[in-house]
C-alpha cells in the first residue's frame, strides 16, 4: 500500500453512519473512494456521497455509493480531498485539475474539511512547488491578469494537456497559472484574488481545512496546525 493509499484509509475510518460525503478530485481522493465503497459494502455504512468531478462521480457510481447532486444540497457533513500544496499553517494549494469551482464550494459547505496529503505536498509558502491557478471568465482574462499586475502577479494561459488549445474547466473558465512577486502572504492574496473582478475562483484555499492527515513512509499522522 503507498502512503497515498494508507492515508486514505485512514479517513475513510472518520466517515460515519448517516453522513452526507464529499468526494474530491484526483489520485488520493480515488483511494479515499475505494476505500468508502468498500466499508459500505463490507460493513453496510450508509452515506450519501456528492462528487466535485465527473471522474469522481462515475468512480463512486461503478463503486456502488449513492450519490446526490450537488444542485439538491444545502450542507454535507464531511469532504475529503487531496490538495498541491500544504502549509504548517493548513493552507491549501488546489486546482491542478479541472474542478476547482465544486472543490472549493464543497470545502466551504461542509462541517469537516479533511485533506490527505504525503510528505511531498508540504511547503514553507503557498506557491513554492506550484503556480497559483485563477480561473477567469473566458472573456475576462486579459484584464484579470492586468489587474493582478499591481500585486507584482505575472502568468500565462494554461494550456491543454497535449498543447494543442487551452484548457477549459468542467465550469466552463479559463485558467492562469500566476506567480506574485510581492511579499504577499496567503490571507493577503486570497483576498486580493476574491476582490478581483472577472475571477470565477482561485486555488488558495485559506482557513479551509479543518483537518489534515500527512502520511510519511508508512506512516500517518495529523498535521498539528501551527498559528
Ligand atoms: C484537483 O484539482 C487537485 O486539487 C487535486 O486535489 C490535487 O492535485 C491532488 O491530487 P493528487 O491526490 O492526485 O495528488
Amino acid at each position: 500500500m503507498n502512503d497515498k493509499e494508507r492515508v486514505a484509509k485512514q479517513a475513510a475510518k472518520l466517515v460515519e453512519d448517516g453522513m452526507i460525503v464529499g468526494l474530491g478530485t484526483g489520485s488520493t481522493a480515488d483511494y479515499f473512494i475505494e476505500k468508502l465503497a468498500r466499508r459500505r459494502i463490507k460493513e453496510g455504512l450508509r452515506v450519501n456521497c456528492v462528487a466535485s468531478s465527473v471522474v469522481s462521480l462515475l468512480k463512486a457510481q461503478q463503486l456502488g455509493l449513492p450519490m446526490i447532486a450537488i444542485e439538491h444540497l444545502t450542507e454535507l457533513d464531511l469532504y475529503v480531498d487531496g490538495a498541491d500544496e500544504v502549509t504548517a499553517e493548513h493552507t491549501l494549494l488546489k486546482g491542478q485539475g479541472a474542478d476547482l469551482v465544486k472543490e472549493k464550494l464543497l470545502a466551504r459547505a461542509s462541517d469537516q474539511f479533511i485533506v490527505l496529503v504525503d510528505k511531498s505536498k508540504m511547503v514553507k509558502n503557498i506557491g513554492d512547488r506550484f503556480l497559483i491557478p485563477v480561473e477567469v471568465m473566458p472573456f475576462a482574462w486579459q484584464l484579470v491578469k492586468q489587474s493582478l499586475k499591481q500585486f507584482g502577479g505575472h502568468g500565462a494561459l494554461r494550456q491543454n494537456s497535449n498543447g494543442s488549445g487551452l484548457a477549459v474547466t468542467s465550469y466552463g473558465s479559463l485558467v492562469l497559472d500566476m506567480a506574485f512577486e510581492k511579499d504577499l502572504d496567503c490571507a493577503e492574496l486570497d483576498a486580493i484574488l476574491n476582490a478581483t473582478p472577472g475571477v470565477v475562483e482561485h486555488g488558495i484555499f485559506y482557513g479551509l481545512a479543518n483537518r489534515v492527515l500527512l502520511a510519511d513512509k508508512g506512516t500517518v499522522q495529523e498535521l498539528e496546525l501551527e498559528e
